[in-house]
């Protein structure tokens, strides 16, 4: 299998667990326990079906729209997701080159393996920073000072991580960050020598945003469950994410929110947009799908905040019905992370153009030239 075969996220998916040492692939797909969330959010898009309106004249179809103030092309962008570096040695710098290709946002994880100043490398976009608030107030206040002075333009905080979830295939397949060479890991790196060979001979692996401050994940090599466990702050509440916010005094997006009280309270603080989202799966198995969630946080707050739905997206259909429901975007991690794996920048340019051309197909197929003509009428649930 080449990338040029690859139509779909599941493709991505097939050919990165090619490419990769089984243990990270499996920390990319993997979720909480039995990973019931995890096949729910995208299970359950499923549970509704589109209805088109037909004889609309769409020969042109504007897919922008616009969170916490930033036009995007799209209305999809990239998920902050953690240690890109070891899927794919073009890692975060691939992944913000072709989402600026797309005219969309990629966001930069507390954990990512670039730093927070070399996203200035990469001109003429916005740019996003995924935060963690550590136990170590020092470890936190240092990163959202240098997002100041590295002009990032919107601060995302995960609330939804204080303890790691239960990743069971992590313990199974024994990896950590940094990786560690066991007799097991050998024999996977073994077989993947082109991998083996571009982490050995590419950049080295660090983490940036913590160094100097934590060893933990680049130098003392733990799960990142434990790593959520031992080094995050879990004294965190709303009050540390105001004065986090008012501190910041720019856009300001809580990802992690799945209540309809949670996002009232995001609306109270005066945040610019929350991402419904369950980290992927990863840590509250049995909690529900963003997607389920969505209608009514929708109902609740919908007016009064962008609200973006993140998480279970393999497709542009997937996008089509959050976006009927009233979310301004969709964003995502495995979708694109599948693709890094499979093929650096060009398997993310080409997930992307994809993801675009589904969406930009299916807008056509559903008589809509803009995105916020897509109603809760043109979805309809079953029984
Ligand atoms: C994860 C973190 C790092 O592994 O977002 O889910």
């Amino acid at each position: 299998m080449r990338l040029s075969q690859c139509y779909n996220t599941q493709q991505f998916r097939k050919l990165a667990k090619k490419q990769l040492p089984s243990a990270i692939f499996h920390y990319i797909d993997g979720g909480a326990d039995d990973e019931k969330t995890l096949s729910r959010n995208t299970a359950a898009f499923d549970r509704c079906d589109l209805v088109p309106n037909v004889l609309t004249g769409i020969d042109q179809v504007d897919m922008s729209t616009e969170i916490a103030g930033q036009k995007l092309q799209l209305p999809l962008f990239l998920s902050p997701t953690a240690l890109q570096r070891l899927f794919h040695y073009e890692g975060e710098l691939a992944v913000a080159k072709a989402a600026k290709k797309f005219g969309t946002l990629f966001g930069l994880s507390s954990l990512g393996t670039i730093s927070i100043e070399s996203l200035g490398d990469i001109p003429d976009t916005p740019k996003m920073f995924q935060l963690y608030v550590h136990k170590d107030q020092a470890v936190t206040w240092q990163m959202i000072d240098r997002c100041q002075s590295a002009n990032v333009d919107v601060l995302v905080l995960t609330v939804d991580a204080a303890v790691g979830g239960n990743r069971e295939r992590d313990i199974k397949t024994g990896f950590t960050s940094p990786i560690r060479l066991t007799p097991k890991s050998a024999l996977s790196f073994a077989l993947h020598p082109k991998w083996l060979f571009n982490y050995l001979t590419k950049q080295t692996f660090e983490l940036p945003q913590l160094s100097g401050y934590v060893d933990e994940g680049s130098k003392v090599a733990l799960t990142i469950a434990d790593y959520f466990t031992k080094m995050l702050d879990q004294s965190m509440d709303w009050q540390s994410a105001e004065e986090i916010a008012d501190y910041w005094g720019k856009p300001f997006i809580i990802k992690g929110i799945m209540s309809v009280k949670d996002a009232k309270r995001a609306v109270k603080m005066g945040a610019s947009a929350i991402m419904i989202s369950n980290h992927g799966g990863r840590q509250l198995d049995g909690s529900r799908s963003p997607f389920d969630q969505l209608a009514e946080i929708m109902d609740a707050v919908g007016n009064d905040i962008d609200v973006i739905l993140d998480g279970g997206i393999q497709r542009g259909t997937h996008v089509l019905k959050a976006l009927s429901l009233g979310a301004k975007a969709c964003s995502g991690g495995r979708w694109y992370l599948y693709a890094l794996a499979a093929g650096g920048q060009a398997g993310v340019e080409r997930a992307l153009q994809n993801m675009h051309d589904e969406i930009e197909r299916g807008m056509k197929l559903m008589g809509v030239s803009a995105i916020n003509e897509l109603k809760p009428s043109n979805l309809r649930f079953r029984e």
